[in-house]
């Protein structure tokens, strides 16, 4: 048995942030942050909106193009680094809203790749017979945990949530054909948020120093994305017995633009099989994958059988690459 997705939503917060008002805040440019990373806007959650909150409306939209009651869902994992609170899982929380009782919930940590890792959890259930209704989200409130006075990572993150809803299917020919993760626990420090964990708990020396804020070496995520990437792109193409040529769509962790381009140009695939939202919602996080799914597949771009890769890299570093048939 296989795991298909039989429904995607989204959610963005309404609040946009523009790069002109970013120019009020640090010293950057419009033209600066365009160039170098392709973002234009980004989403930003309300103050009374918490990462729970985004993945509900993401659900429910997931879950009524799947015509599946929420009470039926099985199983919730949710992709997030920046949970409502420490705990209880972001997951529990949305089992709670969406008014379900049968479901075991929990959150998957793997940051930007968090909706990758969490797909490949719920795809080893559901393909297993163990779990029919699973609900898979990618979820961030990463504006939350941005130094805003830093220019390096301000200009980057956005706010938005992403789920899918897997059932099995007995056609081989669709659905999840394989997914790889991978990572690098030795190049953690070059993305991270230092504070609030076990090693440096919360104290006023921590939030006047801003180590509760994410930390980047952007130059080394950089390089290290788009090795891993091609990598793990080739991996998943290679244990499904593809190339290149026969990849129909690509749906990419929307990061940077330009790690995107030298990506696709490296495996020597079109950038118009690659569907791109980032000028408009920045780097979301674990909502990426999801949310460009779902904006790929309500405008008609899958067709039944319609072969795409997917791929994602995140703080860790973890990453990952894999072929979906829709
Ligand atoms: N506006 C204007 N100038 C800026 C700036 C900003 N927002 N941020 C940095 N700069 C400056 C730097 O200070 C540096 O100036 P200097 O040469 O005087 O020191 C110059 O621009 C170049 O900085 P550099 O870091 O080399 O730029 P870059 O081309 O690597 O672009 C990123 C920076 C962050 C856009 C890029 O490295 C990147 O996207 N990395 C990956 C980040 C990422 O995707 N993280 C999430 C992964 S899931």
């Amino acid at each position: 048995m296989r795991s298909l997705i039989v429904g995607t939503g989204s959610y963005a917060p309404s609040r946009i942030l523009t790069n002109a008002e970013l120019e009020k805040m640090v010293d950057t440019t419009d033209q600066w942050i365009v160039e170098r990373t392709g973002i234009r806007e980004r989403h930003i959650a309300a103050p009374e909106e918490a990462t729970s909150d985004l993945a509900y409306h993401a659900a429910t939209r997931a879950l009524e193009q799947a015509r599946l009651d929420p009470k039926d869902v099985e199983m919730i994992v949710v992709g997030t680094v920046t949970p409502d609170m420490p705990f209880p899982s972001a997951a529990a929380v949305l089992q709670g809203r969406l008014g379900n009782k049968k479901a075991f919930a929990f959150d998957v940590s793997a940051a930007c790749a968090g909706s990758l890792y969490a797909l490949s959890i719920a795809d080893r259930y559901v393909a297993s017979g163990a779990v029919k209704n699973a609900l898979v989200l990618g979820a961030d409130t990463l504006t939350r945990i941005t130094d805003w006075t830093d220019r390096n990572t301000c200009i980057l993150f956005g706010d938005g949530a992403g789920a899918v809803v897997l059932r099995p299917t007995d056609d081989p020919r669709r659905g999840i054909q394989s997914l790889h993760l991978h990572t690098d626990g030795a190049t953690w420090p070059i993305l991270h948020q230092p504070g609030g964990g076990s090693r440096h708990p919360i104290s006023q020396k921590l939030i006047d120093d801003h180590s509760h804020f994410v930390k980047m070496n952007g130059r080394e995520v950089f390089k290290i994305a788009v090795r891993a990437l091609e990598d793990s792109s080739l991996e998943a193409l290679a244990a499904n017995g593809m190339t290149t040529g026969d990849v129909d769509f690509v749906i990419a962790h929307q990061a940077n633009k330009r790690i995107l381009d030298a990506t696709l140009d490296r495996l020597e695939i079109p950038a118009s099989k690659c569907w791109m939202n980032l000028e408009k919602y920045g780097n979301t996080s674990a909502a990426s994958v999801p949310t460009t799914l779902d904006e790929a597949n309500r405008a008609g771009w899958f067709k039944p059988g319609s072969s795409i890769l997917v791929m994602a890299i995140g703080g860790g570093m973890a990453w990952g690459a894999g072929i979906i048939r829709w």
